[in-house]
Formats: C-alpha cells, structure tokens, sequence
C-alpha cells in the first residue's frame, strides 16, 4: 500500500521566498495494493508534483510517504536506491527516457544490467520478453528510437519500466502526447499487462474519460489540493464537489466519448 500523509511542495523559483509556488498543499491519499488510482484536474494543478513525490523522484517540503510500511521519506539515499527497482514511473514523453544513441534492445536491458547479475543470454530473453509483453516486434530490438513511432517508443519506455517488475508504477500522462487511436491502444494494453501482473497503479491524466477507462477509484485535485476521492463509478453518479461536477460536464460534453473505446481485451 501506497500512502501520502499531508503532503506540502513549496517551489522557490526566485531569490526571495515571495517568488516561492505551493504546488501541493496539505495533500493526503492512499493507494492499495494492486489498485488503478487515477489522478486527474486540470494542467498544473500539481499532478506530476504529486506522482514523483509518491515514488521519491522529488522530496517534499514537508509530510510523509509510505510504501508497504516503510516511510520512503525517511530513508537514507543508498536505502531509496535499493528500493528503486520496486518504483517505476513512465513519462508523457518517451524521448525524455529513450537515450538516441542506444538500439532499443539496450534501452531495455539497461535496467536488467544495473540490477540483475544476468548472463547476456538471459537478458536478450528477458528483453525480447518484453517487447512481446509490450506488443512490438522482436527485430525492433536492434533499431533506434528515430525509427520508431510515438506510440511504438511509448511501448519501449513502458517495457523499460517493466522491467524489474515494479510493485508501484505510476504512469504520469503517458498517453496524452500520442494519437486519439494509439492512445486507446496503449491504455488497453496497460489495461492487460496490469490485469496479469497485477501492479499497483498511479494514473495522471488531466483527461477524465481516460481516467474513466483506468482507475477503481479517483482522486480529484485543482490548484495543489486534493478535492475529493471515490470509487471511479461513484464520482461519475454522485460526485461530491462542484469542481468534479464541472470537470465531468465538460468530459461528457467533449465530441468523442474516448472512454467508451477502451476495451479490456
Ligand atoms: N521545477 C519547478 N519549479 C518551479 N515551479 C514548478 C516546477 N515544477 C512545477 N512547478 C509548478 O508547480 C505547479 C504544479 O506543476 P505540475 O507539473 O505538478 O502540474 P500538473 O498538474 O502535472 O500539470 P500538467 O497537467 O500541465 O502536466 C505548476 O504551477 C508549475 O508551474
Ligand atoms: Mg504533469
């Protein structure tokens, strides 16, 4: 289980503490095991803040993280670091992850490498694992991200994640910079490979159909609060504040119901 206890994150920007932005205030969630949170609200309300302070990607200014027991918060840097493999994160834009230089096989392995004494015979299983896991080709292991799609690379950066089987992924927008098609796509094969695995799930989207399609419950944020959290289907029959009733309004009434597109198998 995944807790965040009262949770602030000042950004200084400037020489003087007036510049400072409270990107988070006083927020408070939990994640069980195994369940799809779903986080939405609109750009910069703190999302992506949130998503790395849960993993320890960025330190908050003040309050505390726990992961199954242990509090992230406290520990020493070479302790977090021994944790790492258990906490992945997937960007909206796989180009932040995906060094140019290496094919996407390397790309892979990488992790495998840092972490797991495997001879190079089981890391090329391991990978090629993967990308099957993944939906993607096995000759794309020696190709470059140049030669791959946006949806394809954001597969790459999904198989990277995976690759240490993660006990807590959060997944920040990883679709939103992708075609409404490989979009749903994506999210259906994240639908899959969670269903099978079994991993426990922080989805950002500021998109709430999408958020619709992924999560058991959803916690609802604007301006760095957390506004309110429900079951996904409750907060769509009885949401309880005036904010998630606009943000709901505003999705049914958007041209495409996306959400609909997203099938589990
Ligand atoms: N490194 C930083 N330095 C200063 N301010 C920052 C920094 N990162 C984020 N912010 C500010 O903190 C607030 C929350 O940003 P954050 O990126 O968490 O929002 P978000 O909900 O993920 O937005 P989006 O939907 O656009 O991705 C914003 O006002 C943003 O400008
Ligand atoms: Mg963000």
């Amino acid at each position: 289980m995944i807790e965040l206890d009262t949770i602030t994150k000042t950004y200084s920007s400037g020489y003087f503490s007036r510049d400072s932005k409270l990107a988070i205030d006083d927020a408070s969630l939990t994640i069980e095991k195994g369940e799809t949170l779903g986080l939405v609200g609109e750009s910069g309300c703190g999302k992506s803040t949130l998503g790395r302070i849960a993993i320890r990607l960025l330190e908050p200014s003040r309050g505390k993280v726990w992961f199954d027991g242990i509090e992230l918060t406290a520990l020493s840097k070479s302790a977090l670091r021994r944790m790492r493999p258990q906490m992945q994160i997937v960007f909206q834009d796989p180009d932040t992850v995906l060094d140019p230089r290496m094919t996407i096989g390397d790309s892979v392995a990488e992790p495998i490498k840092i972490w797991h004494q495997s001879s190079r015979h089981e890391v090329t299983d391991k990978v090629l694992e993967l990308l099957d896991t993944v939906g993607l080709q096995q000759d794309l292991i020696s190709r470059y991200p140049f030669e791959l799609s946006g949806g394809q690379k954001q597969r790459v950066s999904l198989a990277r994640a995976l690759a240490l089987d993660p006990e807590f992924l959060v997944a920040d927008e990883p679709t939103s910079a992708l075609d409404l098609s490989v979009q749903s796509q994506i999210l259906c094969l994240l639908k899959n490979i969670k269903k099978r695995t079994n991993f426990t799930l922080l989805f950002i989207s500021h998109d709430l159909q999408v958020i619709q399609s992924m999560a058991d419950r959803v916690t609802v944020m604007k301006e760095g609060k957390i506004l309110e959290t429900q079951k996904t289907s409750d907060l769509f029959t009885s949401p309880k504040h005036s904010y998630t009733k606009q943000l709901i309004a505003a999705s049914y009434a958007s041209e495409a119901w996306f959400g609909k597109n997203v099938k589990d198998d």
